[in-house]
């Protein structure tokens, strides 16, 4: 029987863990057999006897965990130390943020691991069930407008009152991917008047349709790569671009950066001197501060105020939403492991199929991603 290993998260910001009861229930019917490190699932409300009840067996520590493990799941890369204790061979899943890591792909690699990123699986129709980037990025669009009107001293929507009308919060979102979007419309649920910004012109209907204004850039160039994503604009773009959004900025009570580039740092949207036309009391969160941020003045995991404007900089979103973060995520990762699995539950990695060759990092010794080689 095939073990399967899920190690407690290391980081003291993490609070998810790489499987649900739900999916610990589902990887079972594949014959495989789960260890748990015990207090993994606390974070996300999971108790150590529920991982046992669902029937996992849970392990007092992360040696005993790894003891016989064929397979190890985990959000995050884990450290150096436990890398090095893996069996040879070991398929080790989770989103190990390859991007400007060196050193991990060269240990995964020495250690003779196959890793799978998972953030790097392909944004196709097959593997929507196992886009961890997209259910983990839905939650963190939801929680940065939590966030946001739980810093903000203001009411969000608009309210008729004997004493006065209190006029609804004005929230502008930059970056209109999965998270923007899900962060348009908990602030629309939230009865925020809503505007929003993206490169890419292709999300205006989506942006429109959530019932939010798209603030456009005049502009010919082409925003969008070929899988979908942005790419960085030319000087002239992000002149326009800035004008813009300083103009808009100053009117706002919130604002909510998403806007990344894959493998690159975030492109500044917010500079200081727009923080300084704010309103003071307004709020700005920067879910790409992990990256550098779209705002030199947020700092990662920290709340910064800069001239009365507060800036939020949690870097891990998700795991401020850890129930339903490693409800989704878990399932992200169970899809996935049974598309390594045959009929006759056998493990069979097929190196031809798209979601392993974009997915998989390291092979028998070496790196393998034509990205990362
Ligand atoms: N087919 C699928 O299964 C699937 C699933 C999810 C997402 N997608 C697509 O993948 C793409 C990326 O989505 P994502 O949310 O992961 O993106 P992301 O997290 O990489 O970036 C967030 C948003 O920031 C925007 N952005 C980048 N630079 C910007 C700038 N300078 N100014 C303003 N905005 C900027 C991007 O256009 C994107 O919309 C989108 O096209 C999305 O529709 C496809």
């Amino acid at each position: 029987m095939i073990i399967l290993s899920v190690l407690k998260e290391t980081d003291p910001h993490e609070r998810r863990v790489a499987v649900s009861l739900d999916s610990v229930k589902k990887l079972m019917t594949l014959g495989i057999n789960i260890q748990i490190e015990a207090g993994a699932g606390v974070g996300s409300g999971i108790s150590d006897a529920a991982f046992t009840e669902a029937g996992a067996q849970v392990k007092s520590d992360a040696a005993e965990t790894l003891q016989g493990a064929q397979i190890v799941l985990c959000v995050n890369a884990p450290p150096a130390g436990i890398i090095e204790k893996l069996s040879e061979g070991v398929l080790l899943i989770g989103t190990l943020s390859p991007y400007n890591n060196r050193a991990l792909l060269d240990a995964l690699a020495k250690h003779n691991i196959t890793a799978f990123a998972m953030e790097l699986m392909p944004r196709i129709s097959r593997a929507q069930s196992m886009d961890v980037l997209s259910s983990q990025a839905n939650l963190a669009g939801y929680r940065a407008v939590i966030d946001a009107v739980a810093t903000l001293g203001k009411a969000t929507p608009m309210m008729m009152t004997a004493a006065g009308t209190v006029p609804p919060a004005k929230v502008l979102v930059l970056g209109a991917g999965v998270a923007g979007l899900q962060a348009i419309a908990t602030a629309k649920r939230l009865g925020a008047v809503v505007s929003a910004f993206d490169v890419r012109p292709a999300v205006k209907e989506q942006v429109q349709s959530l019932g939010a204004k798209f603030i456009e850039v005049p502009s010919e160039e082409s925003a969008e790569t070929k899988g979908g994503y942005a790419k960085e604009m030319s000087e002239d773009y992000k002149r326009k671009q800035s004008a813009l959004i300083h103009e808009t900025l100053a009117k706002m009570d919130v604002a909510i950066c998403t806007a990344l580039i894959p493998g690159k740092a975030a492109p500044i949207l917010i500079t200081e001197a727009m923080v300084k036309d704010m309103k003071p009391g307004a709020v700005i969160v920067d879910l790409a501060v992990a990256s550098g941020g779209n705002c030199p003045l947020s700092k990662p995991d920290e709340v910064v105020v800069a001239g009365g404007v507060t800036i939020v900089g949690h870097t891990n979103m998700p795991s401020r939403v850890a129930t339903d973060a490693t409800s989704l995520y878990a399932r992200n990762l169970s899809n996935f492991i049974n598309t390594l699995f045959t009929k006759e539950k056998q493990l069979a990695i097929n190196l031809e199929d798209e979601l392993v060759k974009g997915t998989l990092l390291t092979h028998q010794g070496s790196i393998v991603h034509s990205q990362f080689k």
